[in-house]
């Protein structure tokens, strides 16, 4: 359920005509529904009213400021996986001890700067890492609260670059090396076993592989209890998957009832880490035609959005619908809807049924509010698009249109050698 729909024949985000939006400031242009944000938010959230828990929201969706803060204002906690994503939750006034870290690669310096910040938990994901991690934390005088994320051997049945809890995935340890990892960890200086972390993939759209990791856990906790490990978090990652076209993912309240019914005799606090089904849904990019083409095998509608600015059709194949943002009832043609970048692999759609759209008018690309605009580039020496919040009838800039200086910014020294 989102706030992106038709009033009197004209693309609405909440209160305000997307064409408004477009005269105000341009294309591409990603925009946001604060209504939908917070809607999605609070039915995930709810979901586990029965638990204890903290909602982390998965920052590496979209991790602007201005959405940072609405969920900030939500309640969210948030799950980091980098230095810059951590300064970016801090900066938006995300309270460090609802700050979950993960990723395989954290580097010292990140190690130290989220010690420094004082998070709730690190998600370790190696050996390697959690010996280093005692070592800063020791040097700093400091405690690290830390959870283990175990890899499962589950298969999501999701896209193979978005699975992550199967055995030739890189992330996390399996359930014998963590084991050891946990004995180690109790008796490592400046670490403070709390946790066991999970995450298996992304885009799930049934509830069999969380509950089949669940299980492999819950197994896996009774075995830590056993060596005296006093577990109080259970962070069981994000993944839920979200309505791109056709599928049709469990609702968030169905998904927190099966895991309610498991955990609710189990005494630890839960965290989870949604990113899509909070963001995906409650974004579009907004793009004007820049022209139409025929050619004697195909129909191309060229926009003046590409991949640098939505990267997900080209990377995974995946779907996103596009809308004229004023419909006329025009013939449906079978085209292809590309961007002005030098790739074939430059597209936002493949063989789509659209209506005959004309060069100068305006389309939506839907589901754009999670992996679009941190997933964008300035491949083509591209300016990166602006982001818009709108909330109810007021639209806020929140990230301005890069511009040629921006490009350049960084390069000051190079015309110097
Ligand atoms: N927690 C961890 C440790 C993760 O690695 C991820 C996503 C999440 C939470 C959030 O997952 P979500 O609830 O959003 O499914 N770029 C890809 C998605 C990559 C997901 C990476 N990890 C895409 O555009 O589909």
């Amino acid at each position: 359920m989102h706030f992106f729909e038709y009033v009197d024949g004209q693309l609405h985000a909440e209160g305000v005509p997307a064409a408004e939006l477009v005269r105000r400031f341009g294309t591409p242009l990603y925009v946001y529904s604060a209504a939908t944000l917070r809607r999605h938010f609070e039915a995930f959230d709810s979901a586990f009213a029965g638990l204890p828990h903290i909602t982390c929201y998965s920052v590496k969706a979209n991790s602007n400021l201005g959405l940072l803060k609405l969920l900030g204002q939500c309640g969210a906690g948030m799950d980091i996986v980098s230095g810059g994503e951590l300064h970016r939750a801090l900066t938006a006034g995300i309270p460090a001890s609802r700050i979950v870290y993960s990723g395989v690669g954290k580097r010292e310096a990140e190690i130290r700067q989220a010690l420094e910040a004082n998070i709730l938990m690190f998600n370790v994901e190696s050996m390697g890492e959690l010996e280093r991690l005692s070592s800063v934390a020791s040097d700093m005088g400091k405690t690290a609260r830390i959870s283990l994320r175990i890899n499962p051997d589950v298969d999501p049945k999701t896209h193979p670059y978005i699975s992550t809890g199967m055995k030739k995935n890189k992330f996390g340890l399996d359930i014998e090396q963590s084991l050891a990892a946990y004995s180690r960890a109790m008796t490592l200086p400046g670490i403070e076993p709390v946790g066991i972390d999970c995450h298996i993939g992304s885009q799930l759209t049934t509830l069999e592989p969380f509950m089949e990791a669940l299980d492999r856990i819950i197994r896996f906790y009774d075995r830590l209890k056993g060596m005296g490990l006093r577990i109080e978090y259970l962070d069981l990652g994000g993944g839920l998957g979200i309505t791109y076209n056709e599928e049709e993912p469990p609702h968030p309240a169905e998904f927190g009832k099966a895991l309610v019914g498991v955990l609710k005799d189990h005494p630890m606090t839960l965290i989870l880490e949604p990113g899509r089904v909070i963001a995906g849904n409650s974004g579009i990019l907004l793009t004007e035609v820049v022209y139409t083409k025929k050619t004697p095998s195909k129909d191309f509608v060229i926009v003046d959005a590409a991949m640098n600015d939505l990267v997900r059709p080209s990377l995974y194949g995946s779907f996103h619908a596009i809308k004229e943002v004023t419909p006329k009832g025009r013939p449906v043609l079978n085209v292809d809807v590309v961007g002005p970048i030098c790739e074939s692999g430059d597209f936002l759609a493949k063989d789509r049924d659209l209506p005959a759209v004309e060069q100068g008018e305006l389309l939506a690309v839907f589901s754009a509010g999670a992996y679009g605009f941190t997933m964008s580039s300035n491949y083509n020496s591209r300016t990166r698009a602006a982001e818009v919040l709108v909330d109810g009838d007021k639209a806020t800039l929140v990230r301005r249109r890069e511009t040629y200086d921006d490009l350049i910014a960084l390069e000051k020294d190079a015309l110097n050698g």
